[in-house]
């Protein structure tokens, strides 16, 4: 475990505009950054970061948190990575506690895999450029086949020579252990004698995003019967197969700025393009692209070009997952190399110029190529026809986030015309569909909070319904609490004490239903009392994330004043700063009133139940009592400028 000084450290030299602008092109407006959300599609931004707050926030999607969640979310870092990265970033020196054993010996395995990935890296590069025998059968090889010396050296490719453990004993000379060289896949052990498993081969290292080896592609340089084409890494603790993207460290840059992610099958394929100068490319290994590449992709670009063989078996592999794709909001074209070429062949056979042409041209929408290639199909069958309009309607309602409104449209108007049936008619079937899908989630996520029977919490969930359905009041405590806590109340006391002069513990219990609003609550009490000032930063980097999130997702960020209205005003517009005690006071009755409505709910329960005059005769009196606070709290309400 990192020690806590140096988490502490580490959090105390972060600019989160530094750390964000890294990965998102901001501009300065007012106080605040602004850009387009990378978690995201959008195209005005509506991503905003405070440096003063040291938090982001969408306005668009919603996700918000501080520095280090930013890293979490946006590079898929967990906790301790991202403070890796950022201890890196400073150089702060990392200090670490004793860890688990459990933990150290995944850690180790993980670190050692890399360090002997990179060895190997290393001897099969060596054993390319700087043996007779690398450079006679794999160098010549690659040469003849056009690929240039700048661009091996890039993508590090290497040669494992024929001798039947050539590797295996460089390695054993260095130390490393035989389980973890195994593991690795470098090396089989058959008979208990270990040798190299990727003789005679070129290799193509497979890199994860900072450039580290995760694994290797392991080419046949005669092609025979006998032995596969390409062996690759087995699964193990850093090569995982579903999370990797062949040249994705390469093309990172590049795929940024096209604003476009091409992806083809194979590793020659990316090669070859990159020394065209084409970069924005990866390959996926000739699988079906799984659910964690396609979010590889969304993190760089919302743009995927897929450039496929025409006569690739893999195209209908590729196809099937792609509903995926437009799940996760990406915009997918489809292009395809004409027959007996792939990318590698055709780039080489017609130039870089005229391949980026053809790829322009070519390029075809997914979703209503997929239509092209169903109708083909389908030939004059009626009743194939329409399990095909069922189909491609399934696919458009999965273009269902807010802002795709205008492309789904599209979508409908177009598919409409290539099917020749009624736009209305159809605009209606996906519509069906999605608010179908809607009020499923729906009853689930109901069915999960209701819990059964009991008159009881029948009238509360009524109650409930009317006024405190969501959280928002006891969210707007909480915020008042943690943003105006220090400030005056009057001469004698600060907001904070004034708070829980109004809200005991047991009325906090009985006003906060929310538990870990409930629990900020007490940290913040508690810390008030013991003399430290709670404020927003307290919250923002504290260990329990649950409490951190939370009040990253309760801050408002300062937001500006059009320069109409100041003019309007001539400088006087009252800022949320200005009010903080009609926010005080407005957040305070809110509560109070909805816990005067519960009792009063609860008081009607107990009317109901009550068995004789004189017990009915309290029930009434009491609800009279509730009732007049009720009125007078509704007024007070009323009164008071909130916002
Ligand atoms: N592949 C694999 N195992 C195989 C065959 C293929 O893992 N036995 C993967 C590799 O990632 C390969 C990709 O599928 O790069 C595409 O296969 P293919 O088109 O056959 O290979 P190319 O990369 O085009 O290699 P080359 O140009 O040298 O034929
Ligand atoms: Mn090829």
């Amino acid at each position: 475990m990192i020690k806590q000084e140096t988490i502490q450290q580490i959090q105390s030299s972060i600019d989160i505009i530094d750390i964000v602008g890294t990965f998102v092109k901001l501009k300065k407006r007012g106080a605040n950054y602004l850009g387009n959300c990378p978690f995201h599609h959008e195209k005005t931004p509506s991503f905003t970061v405070s440096p003063s707050k040291e938090i982001y926030k969408c306005f668009g999607c919603g996700k918000s948190g501080n520095a280090i969640g930013f890293l979490m979310e946006h590079e898929k870092y967990s906790y301790v990575e991202a403070l890796r990265w950022l201890a890196d970033k400073y150089n702060i020196e990392i200090e670490e506690t004793e860890t688990s054993p459990e933990f150290k010996a995944l850690q180790l395995t993980s670190d050692s895999l890399f360090i002997i990935n990179n060895f190997a890296k290393d001897f099969f590069s060596n054993a390319l450029i700087n043996t007779d025998e690398g450079r006679d059968i794999a160098l010549s090889y690659l040469k003849e086949r056009g690929f240039r010396d700048d661009i091996i050296q890039k993508f590090q490719l290497g040669f494992n020579p024929g001798a039947k453990d050539d590797f295996t004993i460089a390695a054993l000379d260095k130390q490393y252990n035989k389980d973890l060289l195994v593991k690795s896949g470098l090396v089989v052990n058959r008979d208990d004698k270990l040798s190299d498993n990727y003789r005679g081969r070129i290799i193509f290292p497979i890199h994860n995003q900072s450039g580290k080896v995760l694994g290797f592609g392991a080419r046949i340089i005669k092609s025979n019967d006998k032995s596969p084409k390409y062996i690759n890494t087995p699964e193990n603790e850093i090569y995982i197969k579903s999370r990797i993207l062949y040249g994705s460290y390469f093309a990172r840059t590049a795929i940024d700025k096209a604003n476009e992610c091409l992806l083809v099958e194979g590793y020659t394929d990316v090669v070859s393009l990159h020394q065209a100068g084409i970069e924005n490319v990866v390959a996926s290994g000739g699988t079906s692209l799984t659910i964690e590449q396609l979010r590889l992709i969304k993190k760089y670009t919302g743009n995927l070009t897929i450039i496929y063989d025409g006569d690739s078996a893999g195209i209908k592999a590729a196809l099937r997952g792609l509903d995926l794709a437009v799940e996760e909001s990406l915009n997918v074209k489809l292009v395809l190399i004409p027959d007996k070429e792939d990318p590698d062949s055709y780039v080489n056979k017609i130039g870089a110029a005229a391949f980026i042409d053809f790829i322009n041209r070519e390029k075809k929408d997914f979703i209503l190529f997929q239509l092209e290639i169903a109708l083909k199909d389908a030939g004059n069958d009626t009743s194939k026809k329409s399990i095909i309009v069922n189909q491609i309607a399934e696919t458009i309602s999965k273009i269902n986030k807010a802002e795709e409104f205008t492309t789904r449209q599209d979508y409908i108007k177009q598919v409409s015309e290539i099917l020749k049936i009624e736009e209305s008619g159809f605009n209606a079937l996906v519509n069906k569909i999605i608010r179908d899908k809607l009020s499923k989630e729906d009853q689930k996520s109901q069915r999960i909070e209701i819990p059964a029977d009991t008159e009881n919490t029948q009238v509360e969930n009524e109650t409930n319904q009317l006024f405190n359905k969501d959280e928002l009041h006891e969210q707007a405590v909480v915020r008042t609490l943690i943003e105006f806590g220090l400030r005056e109340w009057d001469e004698n006391e600060k907001v904070a004490q004034h708070i829980f002069k109004q809200m005991d513990e047991s009325d906090l219990h009985e006003m906060i239903d929310n538990k870990l609003l409930l629990k900020i609550i007490q940290v913040y009490r508690k810390w008030f009392n013991e003399g430290i000032e709670p404020s927003e930063k307290t919250f923002l980097y504290m260990d329990d994330h649950e409490i951190s999130d939370q009040v990253v997702k309760l801050m408002k960020m300062d937001t500006e004043i059009s320069p109409n209205w100041n003019k309007h005003y001539e400088g006087f517009i009252p800022s949320r700063d200005d009010l903080y005690k009609e926010e005080v006071i407005s957040t305070l009755n809110y509560l109070q009133l909805r816990k005067i409505k519960k009792l009063i709910a609860e008081n009607q329960v107990d009317l109901e139940k009550a068995t004789n005059p004189q017990e009915e005769m309290i029930f009434i009196q009491t609800h009279q009592h509730l009732k007049k606070i009720e009125v007078e709290l509704t007024k007070k309400i009323g009164s008071v400028i909130i916002k």
